[in-house]
């Protein structure tokens, strides 16, 4: 395929636009084979198997119940494919992760974000001139609205970034009312690129703002990484102030291997919010919200407490003595993978610049790597965890590194969400482009009652004792509720 121009958003790039939107909507292969389904009753049904490029077949059971009467079961979609898709692949018994049919480990020593954004959005890698183009088409969409700014006062010192993050992305929509028709391609085009592009200084103001400190404005100059760390960081009283730039390119390099990850739970969320046709900056903020759990983007986080929690490597055999016992509720955070039953190739990648970092900042004994890499080794000679294929994920390094680097815990599920933006709304814009775009609407397996009567309110038995009281009752004299 020949490397496309990065549009400039004008007029004439229209058709273009429209043109390669077309060539980007993955197709629905055709059945070659089908498989037999049999009923409880006797009767037998055939259903299409589809075969993608790679990866599982799957049987299309988007008839059966038209068909057969019969839905099926499976939360936490854990064997359902929900669409197709051509941006990212995972084989998950392999430990491979491909963008757009590349592997991370060579776009990880080859590329850089804005080069994997341009890659996500238009499937090629970007020649010299597309990347300049992008670059600059990014820069002139980098600032944020100034009203939206005015929305930062409104949340205290103190508040977790991510909190700030769910509320003023979703904001954007109400500032670009304009451009919002998603069934327009040039529109998607502008959403996608001013969420990417304004994503560094939303992430900034939300630390700066948590901390109480007063706002810095990108600089042209700087790259998309180095801009996000200088607005982070730069000291209002030292105009000379200057990004670290080997640390920009560790961030840098953080960010590509965030960049997307197939259908997990905040691309699978933003993809279902999108197909009510809800606008893209609304649907990336349920991302933001979803990715903030423990269980995925906030296990960064939730890493560098755990290991704060062990304190010691001599803590560690308790530590994995807990993560085991279902009772606990305890898991070893950063650890396990829904669909990589192999090393995460992003957490390889990161342990090996784990080591790069904390010898660039002479921080050899840092005792967070020190106790991460003892843990690592103690869990992966444990039968519990060999059984169960569990191994260390992207953000058991990521959560070392990026302390190391000197960025606060609280922005590191904030650094993910950044890094996410341009894989939630490439998948977005994969899926509104598609010719038919059905909502997205499970369905359950309905277990409550059935045909209750209602009884008249005097013949009810009380059940409101056993509800949660939520409020103390009112103290004698004057009193008013927190609210
Ligand atoms: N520590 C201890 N046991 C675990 C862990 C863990 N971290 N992860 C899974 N298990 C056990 C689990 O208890 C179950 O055991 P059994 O078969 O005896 O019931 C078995 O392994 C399979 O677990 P599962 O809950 O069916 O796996 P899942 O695919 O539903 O969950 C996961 C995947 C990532 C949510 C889970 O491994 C986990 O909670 N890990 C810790 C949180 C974490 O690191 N999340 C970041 C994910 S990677 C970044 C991202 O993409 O967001």
């Amino acid at each position: 395929m020949q490397s496309r121009k990065s549009s400039l958003l004008l007029e004439k790039d229209r058709k273009n636009i429209e043109k390669l939107y077309l060539d980007l909507v993955p197709k629905v292969p055709e059945s070659k084979q089908t498989c037999k389904l049999t009923l409880p009753d006797g009767q037998t049904f055939e259903l299409p198997i589809l075969n993608g490029s790679d990866g599982p077949p799957m049987i299309d059971s988007r008839n059966l119940y038209a068909k057969t009467g019969y839905f099926t079961y499976d939360p936490g979609y854990t064997c359902t494919g929900s669409c197709v898709s051509q941006i990212t692949f995972i084989d998950g018994e392999k430990g491979e992760l491909l963008y757009r049919g590349y592997k991370i480990q060579e776009l990880a020593k080859t590329c850089d974000f804005v080069d994997i954004c341009y890659l996500l959005l238009y499937g090629e890698l970007p020649s010299m001139q597309d990347k300049k183009n992008f670059d600059t088409t990014m820069k002139n969409e980098m600032l944020v609205h100034d009203g939206l700014i005015s929305f930062y006062k409104g949340f205290q010192t103190g508040a977790h970034p991510m909190a700030i993050m769910v509320g003023v992305v979703g904001a954007l929509s109400a500032f670009m009312n304009e451009d919002l028709d998603v069934k327009e391609a040039v529109q998607r085009e502008i959403s996608a690129i001013r969420l990417v592009a304004k994503m560094p200084m939303i992430a900034a103001i939300a630390y700066r703002t948590a901390r109480g400190l007063p706002i810095v404005y990108p600089k042209k100059k700087l790259s998309y990484t180095a801009n996000f760390l200088y607005m982070m960081f730069a000291d209002p009283m030292d105009p000379d102030y200057a990004v670290d730039e080997y640390l920009a390119g560790v961030l840098d390099k953080i960010l590509v291997l965030h960049a997307d990850h197939e259908q997990n739970a905040s691309t699978a969320t933003v993809r279902i919010a999108g197909s009510s046709i809800a606008n893209p900056f609304a649907c990336v903020a349920a991302g933001i919200a979803s990715l903030w759990g423990p269980a995925h983007g906030g296990a960064n986080e939730a890493v560098l407490d755990m290991l704060d929690e062990i304190g010691d490597s001599s803590n560690i055999p308790e530590c994995i003595k807990k993560a085991k016992d279902k009772n606990s509720g305890f898991r070893l955070m950063g650890f396990g993978h829904r669909v990589y039953k192999n090393y995460d190739p992003r957490a390889e990648i990161i342990r090996d610049v784990c080591h790069e970092v904390l010898d660039y900042l002479d921080m050899k004994n840092d005792p967070y790597f020190k106790i991460g890499l003892e843990l690592e080794k103690v869990a992966l000679s444990d039968p519990y965890f060999i059984e169960r294929k569990l191994y260390p994920n992207v953000d058991f390094y990521s959560g070392i590194v990026l302390n190391a680097i000197g960025i606060p815990k609280s922005m590191f599920t904030v650094i993910f969400a950044l890094a996410r933006s341009i894989g939630w709304i490439t998948q977005w814009r994969e899926m509104i482009s598609e010719p038919v775009l059905r909502i997205g609407r499970p369905r359950q397996l309905y277990v409550g009652h059935i045909n209750r009567n209602v009884n008249d309110r005097t013949e009810r038995e009380n059940s409101y004792d056993t509800l949660s009281v939520l409020t103390d009752p009112p103290k004698k004299g004057f009193s008013i509720y927190k609210p």
